[in-house]
């Protein structure tokens, strides 16, 4: 993505309290996107289900936010109570962000978390056709393995060290001091 493009956004960690930004980067993907993002056709009901019980399921979510919208999104989430060897993940881009190097940034993100939280193998379900995912698991050295027409990938993270550790945890801190920013320049332009 272009400086420039990129200037306009930050990527950040998304907080419980933003499940409406989430939901409605969701509701705005495009017919063929919502199919290739939840591996089969959904209603704008099944999305707003989903958006509300995203914390409920211990989900960890990264999301490009540009003007105060979330325009796309990382998903890592848990299979169980706790973080354990393994963990789902899912993408979405809203399509005039497409082919921007988004996708691959917010794979990068989750696949650091899941390093960070010592899980050993994420699972990410998409459909053989998506070619643009199969390049983005490419790019992170995934492992690639075709079930039913569907592609489970498996991407195993690294072992955490304390760099990864670190570069979580500053980011976290930078995405917190960005949304503050954020929500004062709207206060003030409300004003
Ligand atoms: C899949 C998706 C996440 C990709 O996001 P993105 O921001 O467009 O991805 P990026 O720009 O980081 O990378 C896309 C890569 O695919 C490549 N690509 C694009 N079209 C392609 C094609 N037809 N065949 C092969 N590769 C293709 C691009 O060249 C790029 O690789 P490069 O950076 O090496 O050039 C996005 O298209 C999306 O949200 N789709 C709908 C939901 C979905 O499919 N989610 C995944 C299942 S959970």
């Amino acid at each position: 993505m272009s400086d420039h493009a990129r200037s306009n956004g930050i990527v950040r960690k998304l907080w419980p309290q933003e499940q409406a930004k989430f939901r409605d980067h969701l509701l705005r993907l495009d017919k063929t996107s919502r199919t290739m993002r939840f591996a089969h056709g959904v209603s704008d009901s099944f999305i707003e289900d989903y958006a509300a019980h995203m914390t409920d399921a211990g989900s960890t979510i990264f999301a490009y936010i540009e003007d105060g919208e979330v325009r796309a999104a990382s998903e890592l989430k848990k299979l169980g109570e706790t973080w354990g060897r393994e963990a789902e993940a899912a993408l979405s881009v809203e399509v005039a962000f497409q082919e921007k190097g988004l996708g691959t940034e917010l794979m990068g993100r989750v696949i650091r978390a899941a390093r960070n939280r010592g899980v050993h193998l994420i699972y990410m379900s998409c459909l053989a056709s998506n070619a643009k995912m199969q390049a983005i698991a490419r790019k992170h050295e995934a492992d690639l393995r075709f079930e039913m027409g569907e592609v489970i990938g498996e991407i195993v993270p690294q072992e955490p060290n304390y760099f990864s550790l670190l570069a979580e945890a500053v980011e976290d801190r930078m995405g917190f001091m960005m949304a503050v920013l954020d929500l004062q320049r709207r206060v003030v332009k409300a004003a």
